[in-house]
């Protein structure tokens, strides 16, 4: 029987009397999507053995043969040279497996003190910390890209919309500068997050410690953990951290799918606000004057499956006692494509923010249609001594009016507007106008054009 093992048998040693069929063995391992973590899985294993060492647990020799045999598997890796062996399960028993065969004896005392539970705890938390730190930067360019973009058009008019109709004149640097706050709340949930993830669980071992006299805040020093995970059950089963991540991900992807559905509206022919740069659009293969904006639909799409990744892992923890399960190993396809897909999208975003064509005539030909101004005017008549309710009702009546003559409210006479407030006077043409009415909102926070211009000063200084 024992002839038959297979080679995964054999790395659980003898306990098993029979080999696991193929199917079980494909169903089981994990080496083909977790090999990605061969780099962080080698330099927690150079820290254990760094730590190992120190505590006259393994000899100064062995380590040093641990650490010629993991430079070696580093190359071949690198190089591609690496074999992966499905029958090895997974990347921790693959490089194991591969060093005991370069350096004998050494390369089988790696695993004193140690399981594959808080072996991969701390693989998928040294991958998420470098993964953060990507997309937070990714995310800095975005906002730069945006906040140029909007000093461009600080002072360029165009209809702000409630409900997708017409409602008050705003500028487009404005509108840009709402999603560069959209996404520094990204950046900061991010950096919240990584406190969370940045935490040792190697020395949970396989769930409740281990008799070594191992020395945890050493190898947390050595990996560039803030702490160690404070109880060995919880060190192993944690998977709250690639939670809150896939949950400020789809936050992340929440924004650009918002912004993508704007990019489309804006480029469709009927409303003529932007033009793409043609190497984010593709044409269509039947009907030749076509340009579509391929890659802010495809974002929006790609939201739908962070948004399911982020459900799977909710769902892959709620029913799980402690501590490890081998239900967690499903934790990481759903994070990789997480990662990849942000930091995918991020990257295109930000070089696309600088390949948008705004037009300007178009955008204020839509702002002088739908009467954007009709609360300038009951403002106007609130500074003139009128309650702002019966402000409201007069300009309703004024507004009725012009729908019925086909006109604006700027193109009224003065006579015609005094019809429907005796407090309309001369100086009442300045407040109608697009240019009036942004200015006017001059606070913080607010459309005009200054507010715009200090806002982009202070993004600037926060992303310096
Ligand atoms: N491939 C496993 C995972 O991803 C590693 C830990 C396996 N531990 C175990 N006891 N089977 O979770």
């Amino acid at each position: 029987m024992t002839a038959q093992l297979s080679k995964k048998g054999e790395a659980w040693s003898a306990r098993f009397a029979e080999p696991v069929s193929d199917l079980v063995k494909r169903y089981t391992a994990s080496v083909f999507f977790d090999k990605r973590l061969a780099a962080f899985d080698i330099a927690g294993s150079l820290a254990h053995a760094e730590m190992l060492a120190h505590q006259h647990i393994i000899s100064q020799e062995d380590h040093a043969e641990i650490r010629r045999g993991m430079a070696q598997i580093t190359s071949e890796i690198e190089g591609g040279q690496f074999e992966w062996q499905l029958d090895l399960e997974d990347v921790h028993l693959n490089i194991e497996k591969r060093l005991t065969e370069l350096v004998g004896d050494a390369g089988k005392r790696l695993h004193t003190g140690r399981s594959r539970n808080d072996q991969v705890a701390t693989d998928i938390r040294l991958f998420m910390r470098a993964a953060i730190d990507d997309i937070s930067g990714l995310l800095r360019d975005l906002r730069l890209a945006l906040v140029d973009l909007a000093e461009q058009h600080a002072g360029t008019i165009m209809p702000g919309f409630t409900h997708m109709q017409v409602a008050q004149p705003i500028t487009f640097g404005h509108h840009m500068l709402a999603y560069v706050e959209m996404f520094g709340r990204d950046a900061e949930r991010m950096a919240d997050c990584r406190k969370r993830v940045n935490r040792l669980p190697l020395g949970a071992a396989a769930l409740a410690g281990t008799t070594f006299p191992i020395d945890r805040l050493r190898v947390a020093t050595t990996l560039g953990f803030e702490d160690v995970c404070h109880n060995s059950l919880d060190a192993v089963s944690d998977r709250d951290f690639a939670i809150e991540f896939c949950a400020a991900a789809a936050l992340v992807m929440t924004h650009v799918s918002r912004m993508s559905e704007e990019l489309v509206i804006w480029m469709s022919p009927r409303v003529g606000f932007i033009d793409i740069a043609d190497r984010f659009c593709t044409g269509s293969s039947i009907m030749p004057q076509k340009k579509n904006p391929d890659v802010p639909e495809l974002a929006r799409g790609k939201t739908g499956r962070v948004n399911g990744h982020l459900i799977a892992l909710l769902t892959l923890m709620k029913g799980q006692p402690l501590a490890y399960n081998k239900d967690n190993q499903e934790d990481k396809e759903p994070l990789f494509d997480t990662v990849d897909t942000v930091v995918d999208t991020l990257r295109i975003f930000a070089d696309m923010a600088g390949g948008i064509t705004v037009k300007p005539e178009a955008m204020r030909a839509a702002a002088l249609q739908g009467y954007a101004t009709a609360t300038d005017l009951a403002d106007y008549l609130v500074k003139k001594g009128l309650p702002f309710r019966d402000a409201h009702e007069a300009v309703a009546r004024a507004v009725r009016h012009c729908v019925d003559h086909g006109c604006d409210l700027s193109e009224m006479s003065l006579g015609d507007l005094q019809a429907f407030s005796a407090l309309i006077t001369d100086d009442v043409f300045a407040v109608l106008t697009l240019e009036g009415s942004v200015a006017a909102r001059d606070h913080i926070g607010g459309t005009a054009p200054n507010q715009v211009r200090a806002a982009i000063a202070r993004l600037r200084s926060q992303l310096a």
